[in-house]
Parts: C-alpha cells; structure tokens; sequence
C-alpha cells in the first residue's frame, strides 16, 4: 500500500492503495463518486468517462500511480457550478432534450461531450457532424440522436 494524492472535482484527496489499483475503483470504492461508470475496464465502452486536466480520458484503464499530484481529475459530479450550484450547460441540455433512457452511460456521455466542445475550441472552431464520429460512448439504450441534438444546443451556450 501507498499514499496517493491528487485534486478531485476541486479538492486535494489522498488515498492509501495498491499502485496497480485502477483510479475507477479509487473514485468508486475509496472516494465515494459513483458518477463514473464501470462497463468493460478496458477503455472501450467508455462509461467511466471523466477528465483529466480538462480531457476526457477513462479511469478504468489508468492505475492510480500514474496520476500526479498536481492531476486535476473531474468527473460528473465536479461538472455543475461550485459557487451557484448551477448545472453545466450540457447537464441543462441533457434535461431538456430528455435524453436519457436507463441511465448507464449518461455521466461518461456528458464529460465526453463536454470535452469534445471544448477541443473544437482550442482548436479554434465550433463542433461539426464529423466530431460526433469522435464520441465513441456506448449506449444500449440507443439514445445517440438525441445526444447529438443536445450536443448541439449545449455547445451554443458554453
Ligand atoms: S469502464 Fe471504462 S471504458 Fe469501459
Ligand atoms: S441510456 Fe441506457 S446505456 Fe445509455
């Protein structure tokens, strides 16, 4: 066991763990945040969506020893407004365009999409069609039509 620290959703953690211990089960059964979801370990369906330094990565393929200190991980419950308690505009977007079915892969969603917007605009440009083609989340709900729409709408007010 050794201690590991780095800042969650805005505060300093520490946590005492196994240095192979994947951080999806540091947020999960160590911390307490359940947003991120486990559906296959390996980087593939993407439900434990979150990001790291403001890009969405998946925790279930990353051992907590590969995060720093000053690693700044986020995830569904660190998105809305601290101050306000306002929702993020892609929270807001997900409501009205109600889109989601069971539920499962909604957290990773959002973060994916949130980062997705916000590489479009480092890159100078807003989302296109083809961006989509980059969300790689799995729903088995198929709610993906509607995902896109309300992509679409939280862009334009982010
Ligand atoms: S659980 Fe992380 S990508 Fe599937
Ligand atoms: S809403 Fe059920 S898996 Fe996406």
């Amino acid at each position: 066991m050794s201690q590991h620290t780095f800042v969650l959703n805005g505060e300093k953690v520490t946590v005492d763990t196994e240095a192979d211990t994947r951080l999806l089960w540091v947020l999960r059964d160590l911390l307490g945040i359940t947003g991120p979801k486990y559906g296959c370990g390996l980087d593939v369906c993407k439900a434990c969506t979150s990001h790291i330094n403001g890009k969405a990565f998946n925790p279930c393929s990353v051992p907590i020893s590969k995060i720093k200190a000053t690693d700044e991980i986020t995830t569904i419950e660190g998105l809305a407004d601290k101050k306000t308690g306002d929702l993020h505009p892609m929270q807001e977007a997900w409501l009205d365009y109600d889109v989601a079915q069971c539920g499962y892969c909604q957290p990773g969603q959002i973060m994916a999409a949130v980062a997705l917007v916000k590489k479009a605009r480092r890159e100078g440009r807003e989302i296109t069609d083809e961006d989509f083609d980059d969300l790689r989340n799995i729903c088995r709900c198929g709610t993906y039509f509607r995902i896109r729409e309300a992509v679409k709408a939280a862009a334009a007010k982010m």
